[in-house]
């Protein structure tokens, strides 16, 4: 009798990407589009005018950040901002400036997945804002939440901005909201920022831009599978093609295959057929409205107590409390 060996894996890349393909519909997470060449493409997106989300975050941050000082200093105790997912760190460098300005005691704690973004954002802030005291945290957002809640002492705020838990779908928001409320305590926040729900042609047109940002960002994925797996897919054999669905307000990437075709990953030992016209989802951009910001909080028990946001309403930043 022939046995199938079942596969070996050397990273949740290569499992991941092997379940995704294997299923029906195939699917890839979009966190496997950062590497060197996607972190590239992704500040590229941002300095986008049809990614209108850094823009608008950034002003919100701008024009509340009065306010927003105050309510993070509480009574003037010194607390510990940390932040999920810093990248480049141009929104957050408002917010440090001014507390510095304002002489607010505070120290920054910047979390990466990528050591080197980290040190490109502590060498930066260290050159523009030399008050400022930087301790990075490197590491995934599950193991250094875990380590965020055993940080004790100082007061605790966590900004978690530009929509980044867009990319997940409502059911793991909430686990993950689960486990930021976890990792606080009474009297520490959250600030996070939420693309709104608006036009779904300003949705789609920030998700399809004519340049092929957006295109090559999503075709990265199958780039870093030939590079680190020995793929051959032909990137230009599949389509970028994005959807909104305004009801639910989900936006969905997809690659979709141009034609019959068969690639081979070597590393996995796979053969990925796909038809004409068969589709990789590869990623939500998932836009919210107050009514569902509400639901997700308590969900997670956790309570709204502030919101800032710009005339059109485009774009949201919430604090959440426990
Ligand atoms: C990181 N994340 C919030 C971005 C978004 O809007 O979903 C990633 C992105 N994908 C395409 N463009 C930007």
């Amino acid at each position: 009798m022939q046995t199938t060996q079942a596969p070996t894996f050397v990273s949740t890349f290569e499992q991941e990407v092997y379940e995704g393909l294997t299923a029906f519909p195939k699917y890839l997470s979009s966190k496997y589009f950062y590497d060197e060449v996607g972190d590239k493409l992704f500040q590229d997106i941002m300095a986008m005018p049809e990614y209108y989300l850094t823009d608008y975050e950034y002003h919100i941050l701008d024009e509340n950040k009065g306010e927003i000082a105050q309510l993070f200093r509480k009574d003037g105790e010194p607390f510990s901002l940390f932040e999920l997912g810093a990248g480049d760190g141009k929104k957050t460098k408002i917010l440090l400036r001014h507390f510095v300005n304002q002489q607010i005691s505070f120290d920054y704690r910047p979390i990466d997945i990528s050591q080197n973004a980290l040190h490109q954002l502590e060498t930066s802030i260290k050159k523009e804002i030399p008050e400022v005291e930087v301790n990075t945290l490197q590491g995934t957002y599950f193991e250094t939440l875990r380590d965020i809640g055993k940080a004790n002492g100082r007061r605790k705020v966590i900004l978690f901005l530009g929509s980044n838990m867009g990319n997940l779908l409502h059911p793991q928001a909430i686990e993950f909201l689960k486990n930021m409320r976890d990792s606080i305590s009474d009297d520490d926040l959250i600030f996070m920022g939420l693309d709104q729900k608006k036009n779904p042609q300003t949705v789609l047109d920030a998700y399809n831009d004519k340049t092929g940002i957006t295109e090559a960002f999503n075709k990265n994925i199958l780039t870093r599978i030939n590079k680190e797996m020995g793929g051959n897919f032909d990137v230009d054999k599949f389509l970028h093609w994005e959807a909104y669905d305004p009801e639910t307000g989900t936006a969905k990437s997809y690659l979709v295959s141009k034609e019959a075709q068969s690639v081979q990953i070597e590393s996995l030992d796979l053969n990925v057929r796909l038809n004409a016209w068969e589709t990789i989802h590869t990623e939500i951009s998932q836009k919210y409205d107050d009514t569902t910001v509400e639901w997700l909080a308590n969900q997670a028990d956790l309570k709204i107590v502030n919101s800032f946001t710009d005339d059109k309403q485009w774009f949201k930043n919430y604090v959440f409390k426990k």
